[in-house]
């Protein structure tokens, strides 16, 4: 197997396509993709080499799938790229990276500072899950700097934030908030599912970063995965056979599927440039028609200014778009109509080449409280898209118009 990477020459701004377009990775045969690892377990000539493999003292080898696996290899190899950060783990979920980390950097009676407003599943994970372990969480206004350096405590092990949060699109600002990690010592952990490409987050200031690959990086829905991008002292960390977090629990990701996500890498610039064009249009007729809604690249986002400072302008300000229906029942009935006229699907999940759908607070929020979610400006009626690579979106947009009028929403 031939493994070569040539890093993209280093220009001044950080350019993750041209990071991933450098890379050369081709099978052992030859094949310009590399070959799908079928195997689970691998063999070993000497006894010895085992030995040293399982001590960590031997590179290149391969022990068992759910340490390392060729593919797996390959695809982090390309995320690490992407990112700028020396390695990468891929996961079998988005959930299995986030939760990873977290178990990882934390022991019983340590603390962490988390945004509030983050995917559902997360915040239940803090929320719910963390309290078993004797971990404590305080939530923040992650967009508050001030509040996030009062919340940390001598035993704070992590900050954690989304740069775009879900399902309120906050920005968070990343520079800001690693200066503050970093007088604290601890690392700043960043999802960036909603944003691949658009931010980097390491090279704003994050230590960690996680995705959902379920969502834009795959972009087919076709399958669940996840990944975390960091040091090589953290990979090697959460791998280690004896006490690594991801060794042990074991959420390993798929080799046919690692390769499939692999190939669909290649595409994404591409797709988040599409993403991101559509929602802007959508953004710009709802302004004109005098919906209520939230895009971070309108001027009239609270951190507009913020995202244009952090961002890869060429990639856009993204492909998620809210707006606000006000109440669940008038959310129900537009989305119910959408979905007739095929503008695309009512669904949980993102980064779909179809538009998809949801109301968060009935949804993918719906484990955070009700009060809790009013309490972050979550309104009822919110119904959250991540508008899809439609080749006409003027078109869609007179699909989802038509539904405002029909159903008087407007
Ligand atoms: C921002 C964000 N992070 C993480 C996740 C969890 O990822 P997965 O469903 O792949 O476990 C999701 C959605 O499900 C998400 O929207």
């Amino acid at each position: 197997m031939l493994i070569l990477i040539i890093k993209a020459m280093n220009n001044k701004k950080f350019d993750p396509a041209g990071q991933i377009q450098a890379l050369k990775q081709f099978g052992e045969f030859g094949g310009v993709n590399p070959s799908i690892t079928d195997s689970a377990t691998f063999t070993f000539m000497s006894a010895k080499t085992m030995q040293d493999t399982f001590l960590g003292e031997m590179e290149g080898c391969y022990l068992y799938g759910r340490h390392w696996s060729p593919s797996n290899r390959f695809l982090s190899e390309a995320l690490t790229a992407m990112e700028g950060t020396d390695n990468a783990w891929v996961t079998g979920s988005g959930m299995g990276a986030i939760t990873t980390v977290f178990l990882q950097l934390c022991n019983a009676g340590d603390h962490i500072v988390s945004s509030i407003t983050t995917y559902g599943g997360t915040y239940a994970f803090l929320k719910n899950y963390l309290p078993k372990f004797n971990i404590d969480v305080t939530f923040v206004d992650i967009t508050d700097l001030e509040a996030v350096r009062k919340a940390i405590r001598p035993n704070t092990k992590l900050v954690y934030t989304e740069s775009m949060t879900n399902p309120l699109l906050q920005i968070s600002d990343l520079p800001g908030l690693s200066k503050i990690t970093k007088k604290h010592n601890i690392p700043l952990v960043v999802d960036n599912t909603f944003t691949p490409m658009i931010f980097s987050p390491i090279q704003l200031g994050a230590d960690i970063v996680v995705y959902s690959m379920t969502k834009f990086i795959n972009g087919k829905n076709d399958t669940l995965a996840g990944a975390i991008c960091a040091s090589n002292q953290f990979i090697q960390d959460i791998s280690n056979v004896n006490n690594g977090t991801a060794m042990l629990i074991g959420p390993v990701l798929d080799s046919l599927r690692s390769s499939s996500i692999l190939k669909n890498l290649h595409t994404l610039h591409i797709r988040m440039k599409q993403h991101s064009k559509n929602a802007m249009y959508l953004a710009e007729r709802f302004k004109e028609i005098g919906l209520k809604y939230n895009y971070p690249g309108m001027p009239s986002h609270p951190q507009h200014e913020l995202m244009k400072s952090m961002m890869n302008e060429e990639f856009g300000f993204g492909g998620m778009i809210a707006i606000d229906m006000e109440t669940v029942e008038r959310a129900a009935i537009l989305m119910e109509s959408m979905q007739l006229k095929n503008v695309g699907y009512h669904a949980v999940s993102l980064g779909y080449f179809k538009t998809l759908f949801s109301n968060s607070g009935k949804s993918t929020s719906s484990e955070v409280p009700e009060d809790v979610q009013h309490e972050m400006g979550m309104s009822p009626g919110l119904v959250r898209f991540s508008v899809g690579l439609d080749n006409d979106i003027e078109a869609t947009y007179q699909l989802i118009k038509s539904s405002l009028d029909e159903l008087k929403l407007l």
